[in-house]
């Protein structure tokens, strides 16, 4: 099977009714990442950090997987398809897709402030009084700003080994992830599937489209392709 990554961004979630974060009813319209999304800002105000990811938690929750994310989900059936994601939201597990990388994290987990390798699952409100085994406090599971993204190398690596890669409703303002794309190899096709496709001088066949029409019309014709090469 051809190996198909999907670099996905708020973008794709926002027909299932959740905010992105730099369009004009965006999430940073309404806060300032200095306040919710560094770990300065947890350490000086905790229960603000933490009562802005319980909403999120919350929305996520309510929230269902569009057709973008259920096309993806349908592509495993004739492509090897690795969804490396920037969104904290489980929509496309919740789709079906089967190998989802969340590159910033994700909201249904929190972790351990003094080991973070120790990681739970979390689906209600958390409270500053959540702790791991050892007393010591719980955090959101997310990459704040200024802190490391681990999963990178190997999703640059996911990258290089792509034939074909998609690129959906992600502005590509976000470093290092918005760096992925330049680990396309030169033979690999390249889509970009966004209303407001700003291409950053990326190699790309654009679709501009909200996610919800143009991934399933670029699934249908990875299909179709799919079909006619296996004759
Ligand atoms: N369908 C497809 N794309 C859309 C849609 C839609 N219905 N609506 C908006 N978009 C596009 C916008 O045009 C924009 O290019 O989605 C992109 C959203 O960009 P951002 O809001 O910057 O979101 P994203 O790129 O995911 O942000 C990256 O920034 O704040 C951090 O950690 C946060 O993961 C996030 C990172």
């Amino acid at each position: 099977m051809k190996k198909c990554v999907a670099l996905t961004g708020a973008g794709i979630s926002a027909e299932s009714g959740l905010q992105t974060f730099r369009d004009s009813d965006g999430l940073w319209e309404g806060w300032r990442i200095e306040d919710v999304c560094t770990p300065e800002a947890f350490a000086r105000q905790p229960q603000v950090v933490i009562d802005f990811y319980n909403e999120r938690r919350r929305k996520a929750a309510a929230a269902e997987p569009n057709a973008a994310h259920k096309a993806l989900a349908e592509l495993e059936k004739y492509y090897d398809v690795q969804i490396i994601t920037q969104n904290v939201d489980n929509l496309h597990e919740r789709a079906g897709s089967s190998k989802v990388l969340h590159l910033h994290g994700e909201l249904d987990k929190l972790r351990s402030t003094a080991d973070e390798t120790d990681i739970m699952p979390w689906n209600g409100d958390q409270k500053p009084s959540d702790c791991d085994r050892y007393g010591n406090p719980l955090r959101p599971h997310i990459v704040w700003f200024g802190e490391a993204v681990p999963l990178m190398d190997k999703a640059a690596r996911m990258v290089c080994g792509a034939d074909i890669v998609m690129v959906v409703g992600t502005s590509l303002q976000v470093y290092p992830a918005a760096s992925l794309l330049h680990y396309a190899r030169s033979d690999a096709s390249v889509y970009l599937v966004d209303p407001k496709p700003n291409l950053n001088g990326v190699r790309a066949e654009v679709l501009a489209k909200k996610a919800a029409e143009g991934v399933p019309q670029l699934v249908g014709e990875l299909i179709a392709a799919a079909r006619r090469e296996q004759g």
